[in-house]
């Protein structure tokens, strides 16, 4: 990751690259807390957030990192652009190239999406979520998180339960976790679960209590309405019934184990108010990790590190 100029998932990523990635993160948390949050480190520098679907906690932390860098950054959205027009995924990017952009941030409901762009301009791609393939910003950011709290990554178990099939992020923190030597488990319905998932150096649990039982980090899921084709699971009621985290199931984990949900959260679905609010949540630290992160990221991609 850090010896290309891309960073597209974790699957090829190296342990010591993801190591150094949190360990930049960690130095860059202090810029957050200051009065004055600036640093020059990417003046002169550009970066385009290009969003083909909805965001709210990424695009805004890329471009938070971006300015706190000194970078300048510029938001793209598809709606109420050319794209809308007819204009192709490579024309666009080819067209921000020329302006002379340093990386390209990109979000696509297509998977494959951020590999296509590397062939096809030369800025640094950043992947920041493609159809149900990676999420490698979000899950360097629950590491960065988790890795804050317990001290280590190493050893620990993981819990990941809800919609694995659709889930870009329980993929890329599959291969994160595992990479650092925690034991992830991955849980949920039958028909959310891809049949190969174990080829991705995750363990199928046969429940979710099995999954969560003693583990120390619990990450819940978003139910992807956008992505659902009819029949996977018979109501929004239901899953919540038998698949949604509450109280008594997340006293399954250790009494210290962390809770995790990548956002936006279906409060009463995958969590019920009581654990999202409770003392084990984390969800808004991650929130905080997410900009530090992406920080680092830019930083190694397009930065001094260079
Ligand atoms: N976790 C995440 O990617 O959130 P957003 O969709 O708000 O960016």
């Amino acid at each position: 990751m850090l010896s290309g100029k891309h960073l597209l998932g974790l699957e090829q990523a190296k342990k010591s690259d993801i190591e150094i990635i949190l360990d930049t993160a960690d130095s860059f948390k202090e810029i957050i807390d200051r009065d004055v949050k600036k640093v020059p480190t990417l003046r002169g520098k550009s970066v385009v957030n290009l969003f083909y679907e909805p965001s709210t906690r990424t695009r805004t932390s890329f471009e938070l990192a971006g300015k706190y860098l000194s970078a300048d950054t510029i938001n793209f959205a598809s709606s109420g652009s050319s794209v809308q027009k007819g204009e192709t995924l490579k024309d666009t990017a080819k067209t921000l190239e020329m302006m002379g952009v340093d990386a390209v941030v990109i979000r696509h409901s297509s998977s494959g999406a951020a590999n296509y762009l590397c062939n096809h301009i030369n800025a640094s791609i950043i992947n920041a979520g493609d159809g149900t393939h990676e999420h490698p910003t979000q899950a360097l950011l629950d590491m960065l998180t988790v890795r804050e709290r317990k001290g280590t990554l190493s050893g620990l178990k993981v819990a990941i339960f809800g919609d694995i099939l659709h889930s870009r992020v329980a993929r890329s923190n599959i291969f994160g976790f595992t990479k650092m030597g925690s034991e992830v488990f991955v849980a949920g319905p039958s028909t959310l679960m891809p049949v190969d998932i174990e080829k991705t150096g995750a363990k199928l649990a046969k429940t979710i209590d099995e999954a969560i039982k003693d583990a120390d980090v619990v990450i819940a899921l978003r139910i992807q309405l956008e992505r659902q084709q009819n029949g996977l699971f018979p109501t929004v009621r239901e899953y919540a019934k038998f698949f949604g985290l509450d109280r008594d199931k997340l006293a399954l984990a250790k009494p210290d184990a962390l809770l995790l949900h990548p956002g936006p959260v279906n409060r009463g679905v995958e969590l019920t108010s009581e654990v999202i609010d409770g003392n084990q949540s984390v969800i808004n630290y991650q929130v905080k990790s997410g900009v530090a992160v992406r920080m680092a990221v830019l930083y190694h991609l397009i930065g001094g590190s260079r």
